[in-house]
């Protein structure tokens, strides 16, 4: 799909986008393309027949539904609503599917988090997206927060932030899919707090030890609570403990966060402005958020729209994402083990399953050019 570049002269043309999975969290995605200048909502379509209708109608102002087409298959609704690019919010067992075939069908691709289902289809998608030449970039709206930003930039103002710690303590009652899960808090929510890491720290990271327990008065089914110990090649080491069941005095969902740095340590609770603590001098706050600085899913989209229309390539494009896919399954393979998971040994394993998955499907070699599965990545 062509994209229409921006001039100084010209405001980039509104990229029209069809969005893909109609369940709660596309809902937020139709809302978001309805409210950011760079996009355009032109379908909606869902697997389930009706659930696009229904999304439309109980989304988009009745004013405006009349242009949106809708359907259960993805490619006929994009080609019908003159999509230019896919907003993949399926569940993360589509994922895989969903945005190989939009990829090929010529189509850019915004998916939600998780990449994919496994670390494998994640790799794989990786080499789908050098095949076609198209953009893969991972919403990771999390990431997408002022406030962690100014918290990194105050950290390299103390020397660069050597030790990151966070806690995350909540106690949701969610229902459904997350209390059947064997491990709800590092799949669904930890991934949050893995990727937030790599924004504060220098470097990739190397390995990952995990230890998962459910608490006796869990009402999840598998493992609610975790501690998670990630290291970098810049030496710096980000923990992680966290719980979805342990109510009173609760952290915000960003978790609570304290950096250390040569010259001193960064506060952040998550919710407002990071502070600075230098060893030597009075505490500083971080800069508070003006009315241009974008959030979350708003941010993912702005930063999408603007790569196809010939700006930088989004940090969080499918190379750069995998690496917090990696720790989420490390973290996953170390609580089962007890063992520490080395990423390069992981990620070497991943692309034999990529390269196999690939195989199987025959419309994208591009793996088979990688010397190992890290080196094929990019650190963003
Ligand atoms: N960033 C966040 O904070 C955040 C929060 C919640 C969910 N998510 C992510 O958003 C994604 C969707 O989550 P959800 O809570 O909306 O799930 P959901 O189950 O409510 O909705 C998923 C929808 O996708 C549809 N679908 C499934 N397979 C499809 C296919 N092949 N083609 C078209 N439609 C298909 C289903 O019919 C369903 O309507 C997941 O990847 C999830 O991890 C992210």
């Amino acid at each position: 799909m062509s994209a229409t570049p921006a001039t100084p002269d010209a405001p980039a043309a509104p990229v029209p986008v069809v969005v893909v999975g109609a369940g709660g969290m596309g809902r937020a995605w139709i809302g978001t393309v309805l409210g950011n200048d760079a996009a355009r909502l032109v379908g909606v379509a869902d697997l389930l027949d009706g659930a696009a209708e229904r999304a439309v109608a109980e989304t988009v102002p009745e004013s405006e539904r009349a242009g949106i087409a809708t359907g259960t298959d993805m490619l006929e609704v994009a080609r019908r609503a003159g999509a230019e690019a896919i907003i993949d919010v399926t569940i993360p067992a589509a994922h895989h599917t969903v945005t190989a075939d939009a990829l090929h069908a010529g189509y850019p691709v915004l998916g939600e988090k998780p990449c994919a289902a496994t670390l494998a289809e994640a790799v794989s998608l990786a080499g789908h997206a050098e095949t076609t030449g198209q953009l893969f970039m991972v919403s990771q709206s999390r990431r997408n927060n002022p406030h962690l930003h100014e918290a990194r930039r105050l950290a390299d103002e103390l020397g660069g932030a050597g030790i990151v710690d966070t806690r995350f303590l909540k106690a949701p009652r969610f229902g459904g899919f997350r209390e059947e899960m064997d491990q709800p808090l590092i799949v669904d929510m930890a991934i949050h707090a893995f990727d937030a890491g790599r924004v504060l720290v220098e470097g990739a990271p190397v390995s990952v030890t995990a230890t998962s327990y459910n608490p006796s008065w869990s009402w999840y089914a598998g493992d609610a609570a975790a501690t998670v110990t990630i290291t970098y090649d810049s030496g710096a080491v980000h923990t992680f403990s966290g719980s979805w069941c342990s109510p009173g005095a609760e952290t915000s969902w960003n978790g609570e966060w304290r950096l250390s740095c040569e010259h001193g340590s960064v506060l952040w609770d998550g919710e407002s402005p990071p502070t600075a603590h230098p060893a030597e001098g009075p505490e500083r706050a971080g800069r508070t958020p003006g009315s241009e600085d974008r959030w979350e899913l708003d941010a993912s989209l702005a930063t999408f729209c603007a790569a196809l229309r010939g700006g930088q390539a989004p940090e969080s494009e499918v190379h750069a994402n995998v690496w917090t896919q990696a720790i989420v399954e490390a973290a996953v393979r170390s609580a089962g083990t007890g063992a520490r998971v080395q990423l390069a040994d992981l990620l070497d394993g991943a692309l034999a399953g990529a390269r196999a998955l690939d195989r199987a499907d025959g419309r994208s070699g591009a793996l088979e050019a990688w010397k190992t599965g890290a080196s094929g990545l990019t650190t963003g």
